[in-house]
């Protein structure tokens, strides 16, 4: 069974065709994309608009160009599926717009995929897929959580931001540095030159004995060292600056997912979405697990950022176990703000419903 896969939930146009073999692992069988980042840079961030109408112009080429590299022809196309949200209202009408046009056109079925979902069985992409149970810290642009996953669908959150994600940390900060859009990748070849220790900056909540973050607390502190430093700094204070920013961000998320590890006695952890492609995360992550006796999955860098093979997995995966809902009406919803626990088939609760914040957009 061939699964062609749409994701257009924020600035990147992924598409992906994946093989699904009975009781085998998914195959990825093409993958192509098309990054907004050039695009938004101008505006330093994504234009929910421009953003839009880029999909409109990339989807259909990329599929061409999947189905090309995969030898494969739209006939061959079993099941379309799309990410249904959390993103841009307007960017995932668009894969799901074309997703379901081209479904009913083929005669074929349809589904609407979680995107986080998607980052977070990201890692059975790579050549050393994990096991079921593991924790998985799930850190990308406007998430961070701490999930238990027993199975697909078989998700407990654990912890969660109260406030800023990780990525947003980065990007928010990157931005008081006079950094470019996206601030991640750009924050971090900067610290690469710095030293991490030069400034003390706070490490939220990193003893609050719970496995929540907050991350907004930072970035006023980054604001204050740099307004500290006048108004040219040099660039060494910069590279200082931007090191301990980082710092203070990997040491509270590793801290944490450390201690996820531990309580839960399991020795497998995943580490998906955009920020799990920072490497100094990777390293205190790989260095504190093999300390607990526990390996570190990460999907292949590449597909650490938004992409269509982890929708088109993550749909794979739901179809192998049937625990996918097929449409074939020609109706579809996106769904902008929606709560990963949704999706959850069977979801373990850890701590009382009161205590859990609301989902980030
Ligand atoms: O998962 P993703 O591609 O998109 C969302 O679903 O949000 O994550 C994007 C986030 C951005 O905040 C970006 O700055 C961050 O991931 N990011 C990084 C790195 N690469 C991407 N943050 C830190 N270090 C990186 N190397
Ligand atoms: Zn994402």
């Amino acid at each position: 069974m061939n699964v062609l896969g749409f994701e257009s939930s924020c600035d990147e146009t992924g598409v992906a065709l994946v093989a699904l073999e009975a009781g085998g692992r998914p195959r990825l069988l093409g993958d192509a994309l098309h990054s907004q980042i050039e695009m938004h840079q101008a505006y330093g961030g994504v234009v929910p608009e421009l953003a839009s109408r880029d999909h409109i112009r990339r989807v259909l080429p990329l599929a061409r160009q999947v189905l090309a590299q995969a030898g494969a022809t739209l006939a061959s196309v079993d099941v379309v599926v799309y990410t249904r949200g959390p993103g841009l209202a307007g960017a995932l009408l668009v894969g799901a717009g074309v997703a379901v046009a081209l479904g009913a056109a083929l005669g074929r079925p349809t589904l609407g995929v979680h995107h986080l979902e998607g980052h977070l069985l990201s890692p059975f992409l790579a050549g050393d897929a994990p096991e079921f149970p593991f924790i998985a810290l799930l850190v990308s642009g406007g998430h961070t959580q701490l999930m238990r996953v027993d199975d697909v669908g078989q998700y407990a959150l654990l912890g969660e931001t109260i406030d800023d994600a990780a990525g947003e940390a980065f990007d928010k900060s990157a931005k008081l540095l006079g950094l470019g859009y996206p601030g991640g990748p750009a924050l971090a070849r900067l610290a690469e030159q710095g030293n991490p220790r030069a400034f003390a900056l706070p490490r939220p909540l990193l003893h609050s004995g719970d496995l929540d973050f907050s991350f907004a607390g930072l970035k006023t502190a980054v604001l204050t060292a740099h307004r500290k430093l006048g108004s040219r700094p040099g660039d060494d204070a910069l590279a200082d600056l931007a090191a301990s920013t980082q710092a203070a961000i990997v040491d509270v998320l590793a801290a944490k997912t450390l201690r996820a590890l531990q309580q839960s006695g399991l020795r497998r952890l995943v580490v998906a979405g955009g920020v799990g492609a920072n490497l100094q995360l990777r390293q205190a992550l790989t260095a504190g697990a093999a300390r607990l006796g526990a390996r570190v999955h990460y999907p292949p860098l590449h597909l650490c950022t938004d992409n269509g093979a982890m929708i088109a997995l993550a749909a794979a995966l739901r179809l192998q176990r049937g625990l996918a809902s097929l449409r074939s009406d020609g109706a579809f919803d996106v769904r902008p703000r929606w709560p990963l626990a949704d999706e959850a088939t069977a979801s373990l609760p850890t701590r009382p419903a009161s205590a859990v914040s609301p989902p980030l957009g």
